[in-house]
């Protein structure tokens, strides 16, 4: 073998070793090619600590588990992009259809939303921005309250969270200009403060999605978005799973644009928004099978015609379509991934399962 072959097969079983070190520690998959990527990104750390090689790097984490550099490390392999209001719509139809829904649903309990990988906190924040929009037009409707979880693995990004301040750079994607003067608080050197009232729906806690979440509790609504991606299908398939365990039946998911379940269509049904997609947890006690037209949002009259209005689900392998008759974002068609029984699901109320 050639100097050159040889040195070019240690660099790939170094890069090797340190792709199952991350794949090990926090669910993320490096491509073949991402070598560079990850040099890149970790160049300071080696330097910092003088170290010369990935693999050498994986067994001074190794030799002290406990020591910030493994923290370092993965939060320099983390993407954390996020924006406010990301897409849009999961937010509208939140507010403009799943709160109304879940008010009615739930008239005196407080409702749980956790927002799963959360970054630098403008998911969550929008989330309870959304929640006080709804709440100054339907007056007295949130009667117990919403509390939000929001959950990262990473303490750096969770630090930032708990201060709620952002520079205008951070403040100039994705917020309005009237949302800026409602929700923040102006401080000095071009920064600003979440308001505490936004704050005080949430609270902020560390967690590897690769963890239990029986800590956390039910939900009525799962946002995990944009984080999938990065994950193997199995470790996506399994915290979907899990996750539908922590929804209560008729629960909210929302994944990313470009996210998908990849199968778990018995345990998830597939609605459209007019633009997007949002699953609801599929469980016995709540979801009624009925052939009867009833106006819930999610409640609809059969309708056995096949779907050909999603471009992206690989749940569904042949998604039926109904029509719906919620009053806003979400759209007038659902999509069951149920082939042999298509139908119609009737929401009945059930206060007392959380
Ligand atoms: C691209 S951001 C997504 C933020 C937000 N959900 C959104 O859609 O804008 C991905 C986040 O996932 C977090 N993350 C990556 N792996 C994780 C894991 N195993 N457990 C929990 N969070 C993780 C990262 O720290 C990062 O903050």
């Amino acid at each position: 073998m050639t100097q050159s072959g040889l040195s070019s097969k240690v660099a790939l079983s170094d890069f090797d070793i340190f792709s199952q070190f991350l794949e090990k520690a926090c669910g993320i998959v490096l491509g073949k090619n991402k070598e560079y990527l990850v040099k890149s990104r970790l160049r300071k750390i080696l330097n910092d600590n003088k170290i010369d090689t990935l693999a050498e790097l994986v067994k001074t984490i190794e030799r002290n588990p406990r020591d910030v550099l493994r923290g370092k490390v993965i939060d320099a392999m983390t993407t954390n992009e996020t924006l406010w209001f990301r897409d849009n719509y999961p937010f509208e139809v939140f507010k403009n259809t799943i709160l109304p829904e879940l008010c009615k649903r739930y008239p005196n309990q407080r409702l749980r939303v956790w927002s799963a990988a959360c970054s630098s906190g403008q998911e969550p924040y929008s989330i309870s921005m959304a929640t006080d929009e709804f709440e100054r037009t339907s007056l007295g409707q949130l009667k117990a309250g919403l509390q939000i979880i929001a959950t990262d693995l990473s303490n750096k990004v969770l630090a930032e969270c708990r201060t709620g301040e952002y520079d205008s750079l951070a403040l100039g994607r994705g917020l309005s200009d009237e949302r800026l003067k409602r929700y923040f608080n102006e401080l000095q050197g071009k920064r600003w403060e979440v308001k505490p009232e936004i704050k005080k729906r949430i609270e902020f806690k560390e967690l590897n999605l690769q963890e239990s979440y029986a800590s956390l509790g039910k939900f009525d609504v799962v946002f995990c978005r944009n984080v999938l991606i990065y994950f193997s299908a199995d470790f996506k398939r399994d915290i979907l799973s899990r996750i539908h365990k922590t929804l209560k039946p008729g629960g909210y998911l929302f994944l990313g644009a470009s996210e998908a379940l990849n199968g778990l269509a018995d345990l998830y049904e597939m609605v459209q928004c007019r633009p997007g997609i949002m699953y609801v947890s599929k469980g016995e006690d709540v979801f009624a099978r009925s052939s009867t037209k009833s106006s819930t949002f999610g409640s609809s009259t059969a309708s056995a015609k096949t779907s050909s209005t999603t471009s992206r689900s690989t749940a569904a392998t042949s998604p039926t379509t109904r029509p719906s008759t919620s009053r806003s974002g979400v759209s007038s068609k659902t999509t069951s991934s149920t082939k042999s029984q298509p139908s119609t699901f009737k929401p009945k109320p059930k206060p007392t399962d959380r």
